[in-house]
């Protein structure tokens, strides 16, 4: 037991704080481009195999020196998260679910042999660096300081093997309303050339291997008039995701006249979106008392296209951290158009605008909640 190592975890205590210099100036609200623009400082922590995670440090957001070698350049060592920090009425910051995103960053760096952490340790960090920031997040309803927690490995050698070494590193960058002009309905392509994702894959983790391959259908798609896919999967053609986001559905059961909220269920081919579970318990704990019924189950496009003939399809949207929901209007399919239930001057359902106002009463801290999580 002696000559027992124990790898160091990520300890808080340890952060090492180098102020930036030159801070920037402050883009007016209007002007915020997702992802654009990011703030004075980056957190940083560096992994290696023998000792564990080293210091974290907060310093200069600054860029990378990676020799090109680099494992990440090469075999894809990346995965990566997506949350978001808010401003309260009080002046307050507010982190929403770090706990999810956390769970979801270690089963994300687990699949690709890259180190795992203490969720709470890296909690705590994102918050201090959260607050160091916090002039740059907007105190307008709908704005936001988006966090992009990222991992790579950093092992210099061209052999194909787990990672020795790695990086993790956080970003940030204050953004507006997906929509700056309120919500706007897209149209989806039914995309069944491409498959995101498929059964035994890796389509339920954050790698940034499962982004780069959906862009040229995306281009596809765009090219034909239609903002996203709608990926399907297999002969059945079940509804998997929409672009980068889970897909809910509202409609009538056929059978029994039941109003149900369905989206795909988690068979590790769909990913296990913060914004998807959110959804899902609101809808449990809001819908169900109206009569509602939630459903986490498969389901195809022929399904939707039999329930939109019938009059059956109420509303249809996409769930994810970017923007909260993206309301559907209708969806290609074998050369045909599926409406998803919204009249011609109609931008959402109401299922959406509710899921949209209750998720943003939390995030904010106007509705006190756990999930909300106080810097
Ligand atoms: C989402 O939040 O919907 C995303 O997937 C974010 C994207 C920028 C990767």
């Amino acid at each position: 037991a002696a000559s027992e190592i124990k790898t160091q975890d990520i300890d808080p205590t340890q952060l090492v704080l180098n102020r930036t210099s030159k801070p920037k100036p402050l883009l007016k609200s209007e002007d915020l481009i997702f992802g654009r623009n990011f703030t004075d400082h980056m957190l940083t922590i560096e992994w290696d195999k023998t000792t564990g995670w080293a210091k974290p440090h907060i310093v200069p957001y600054q860029n990378l020196s990676l020799d090109p070698a680099t494992c990440v350049f090469h075999y894809a060592f990346e995965c990566f998260e997506g949350m978001k920090a808010y401003k309260d009425s009080a002046g307050q910051i507010r982190l929403f679910r770090p706990d999810k995103n956390m769970e979801r960053f270690n089963k994300s760096a687990a699949r690709i042999a890259l180190p795992n952490f203490n969720s709470t340790a890296l909690i705590d960090l994102i918050a201090q660096f959260t607050k160091l920031e916090s002039r740059f997040i907007p105190e307008e309803r709908g704005y936001s300081l988006y966090l992009r927690p990222t991992l790579i490995g950093t092992q210099k050698t061209l052999g194909v093997g787990p990672p020795g070494s790695a990086l993790l590193f956080v970003i940030a960058s204050p953004v507006g309303p997906y929509y700056p002009t309120g919500f706007k309905a897209v149209s989806l392509e039914a995309t069944d050339y491409a498959v995101r994702a498929w059964p035994g894959g890796v389509g339920d983790k954050k790698l940034g291997a499962n982004y780069a391959p959906c862009i040229v259908p995306q281009r596809e798609a765009m090219s034909r008039g239609f903002q996203q896919n709608l990926w399907l999967f297999g002969e059945e053609e079940y509804v998997t995701e929409v672009g980068t986001m889970n897909f809910f559905v509202a409609l009538v059961n056929k059978q029994t006249g039941q109003k149900e909220l369905i989206t795909a269920p988690l068979d590790g081919t769909i990913l296990e979106g913060v914004t998807r579970d959110s959804v899902l318990s609101l809808a449990r704990e809001r819908l169900e008392p109206e009569g509602w019924e939630v459903v986490e189950r498969k389901y195809t496009m022929r399904e939707l296209d039999e329930a939109a003939s019938e009059g059956r399809l109420i509303e249809a949207f996409g769930a994810g951290t970017a923007a909260i929901v993206s309301p559907v209007r209708a969806i290609s399919w074998r050369g045909k158009l599926v409406s998803c239930g919204l009249k011609e001057h109609e931008e959402t359902g109401e299922v959406t605008m509710k899921m949209k106002n209750w998720i943003e009463a939390r995030q904010y801290g106007d509705d006190k909640h756990e999930w909300s999580y106080v810097c």
